[in-house]
């Protein structure tokens, strides 16, 4: 095996990572042929099988890996009695400031995160923020609005923000019209498809508490603020489990998730330093205690995953609005009761973001100062598994790749090419993740033996053709990262 790694590395901005997203086939701008539409996204040739690859590996860890947690697939359209009976009408609100200079209307929690971050308060903007904190999220009332905007307009938010005029109240479900229904919504979480069809579950399954139900699915939010690409969307994939257990065993399941969802994280090599933990201040209408898996995305520490122990205020609700009984039996204190919840919820698209803004690096290589773009994501996730290349276009070469090629593709999702150089195909494929390179030379006609190009390292080595599919399995299983969480 010859190294010639020791390449030198350099930084890739976040607008360098959006446009190779777009330029390698992995994120579009959904509708760009009339100019775009802010905050939703289509996914390409690659980033589908990227995104398609965390959802398994997230979907196997949760089902195939614990014997305790199902999984559902419920749908988008529900009775509209769900939004009402988990709160999502009457609290599923985010509070807007309209700013009269830029005539835009911006997130409130957002606002005071980004300016206002307590590190770098002076005593007098602690107490000004306190304030507002104290009036809006407390009890937020209209009338009092001009009190909270001559805080906020005190606060001095940004020289260029400086009037804000208005503050109101935003519910962020999509409400769509419908004959039979008149408020009718998309869901804004995976999580209550879960919980009404509880029952379902109990009664068509050996399962006992405790116990989780696993789901994946589209959800839509009438998110404002939507300049962080993948990060805050529209339309977006959720990937939640709800572990039911009994009362008074929440912070000992809350702690266990922490832990465990963690690992999963570290499993992906993205890089300890990358994550911490970081616990709610303003907890949703649902949750007693929340916590964030936070990552280090581009711009910033930002939410990746939450873990939140909901108590049983979503099935005692269901059982209210409902009629039916969401209860089960304790044989020990021989009396029934209504399953306490520990939600994981993690957004697709923002571990899409995550793995990927990671991974992309810049570097120039060593031996030839030519620069190469690589997205050194781990192998088990890479859309496609290995390339195969003749070294020229010759005819006993190309024979021999498509003869491989056609073996292989039976077990991977592989790329043939034949056109242009051998080092402009390498780049090709470093620049989407490729973690294999196959190519077929003159050598091989004697000897049976291929030379595998490894992606990270750029090393070679020599393998017989009999042996290619085991290497390349070696290489690319998610069966490594599965045993990461044992
Ligand atoms: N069922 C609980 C729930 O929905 P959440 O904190 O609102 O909780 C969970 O959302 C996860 O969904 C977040 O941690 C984030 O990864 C993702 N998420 C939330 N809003 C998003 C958005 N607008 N765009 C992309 N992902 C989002």
């Amino acid at each position: 095996m010859k190294n010639k790694n020791k390449n030198k590395k350099k930084k890739i901005s976040f607008k360098e990572m959006v446009s190779h997203a777009k330029q390698y086939g992995f994120v579009f701008p959904s509708s760009e042929i009339y100019d775009g539409i802010n905050a939703i996204y289509d996914y390409g040739q690659y980033g589908i099988y990227l995104k398609n690859n965390i959802k398994e590996y997230w979907w196997k860890s949760m089902i195939q890996i614990n014997e305790n947690i199902i999984g559902l697939d419920t749908s988008i359209l529900m009775h509209p009695n769900i939004w009402k009976a988990s709160g999502h009408v009457s609290k599923f609100k985010e509070i807007f400031l309209y700013n009269e200079d830029t005539k835009y209307s911006y997130r409130l929690d957002l606002l005071l995160e980004t300016y206002f971050n307590e590190n770098h308060l002076r005593k007098k903007e602690k107490n000004i923020k306190n304030n507002i904190i104290k009036y809006i999220y407390k009890k937020f009332k209209v009338k009092e609005q001009y009190k909270i905007l001559s805080l906020i307009n005190k606060l001095k938010i940004n020289k260029q923000l400086n009037k804000w005029t208005k503050i109101y109240e935003y519910n962020l479900m999509f409400k769509i019209p419908l004959k039979e229904h008149k408020n009718f919504y998309l869901r804004p979480e995976t999580a209550q498809g879960i919980f009404t069809n509880f029952l379902n579950v109990l009664n068509t399954s050996k399962i006992k508490i405790p116990f989780g139900i696993a789901q994946i699915g589209k959800v839509f939010r009438k998110e404002i603020i939507a300049r962080q690409f993948l990060f805050r969307m529209r339309e977006f994939e959720q990937m939640e489990m709800q572990f039911f257990i009994p009362p008074n065993q929440e912070e000992k399941w809350l702690e266990y998730w922490k832990k465990k969802r963690f690992k999963w994280h570290l499993s992906l090599g993205l890089g300890e330093t990358k994550y911490i933990f970081s616990e709610h201040e303003q907890l949703a209408h649902y949750a007693k205690k929340a916590y964030d898996i936070q990552f280090k995305f581009p711009f910033g520490f930002k939410e990746l995953e939450g873990i939140h122990s909901r108590t049983n205020f979503d099935l005692k609700n269901h059982e209210k609005y409902s009629k039916k009984r969401f209860r089960v039996f304790d044989k020990e204190k021989n009396k029934f009761y209504i399953p306490y919840i520990i939600e994981t919820s993690l957004g697709l698209d923002r571990m899409f973001l995550a793995v990927f803004s990671s991974s992309l690096k810049k570097e120039t290589i060593k031996d030839t100062k030519k620069e190469r773009i690589i997205l050194k994501i781990n192998p088990a996730l890479s859309p496609i598994k290995a390339a195969i290349f003749p070294l020229i276009r010759d005819k006993r070469l190309i024979y021999y790749a498509k003869e491989i090629y056609k073996n292989l593709k039976l077990y991977f999702l592989l790329i043939y090419e034949e056109n242009d150089s051998i080092g402009k195909r390498y780049r090709r494929q470093d620049a989407i993740g490729t973690p294999i390179c196959v190519t077929i030379d003159f050598k091989t006609l004697k000897d049976k033996c291929v030379t595998m190009r490894f992606r990270d390292k750029m090393l070679q080595k020599r393998v017989l053709i009999k042996d290619l599919k085991r290497e390349i399995k070696k290489e690319t299983s998610m069966k490594q990262l599965f045993k990461l969480l044992l």
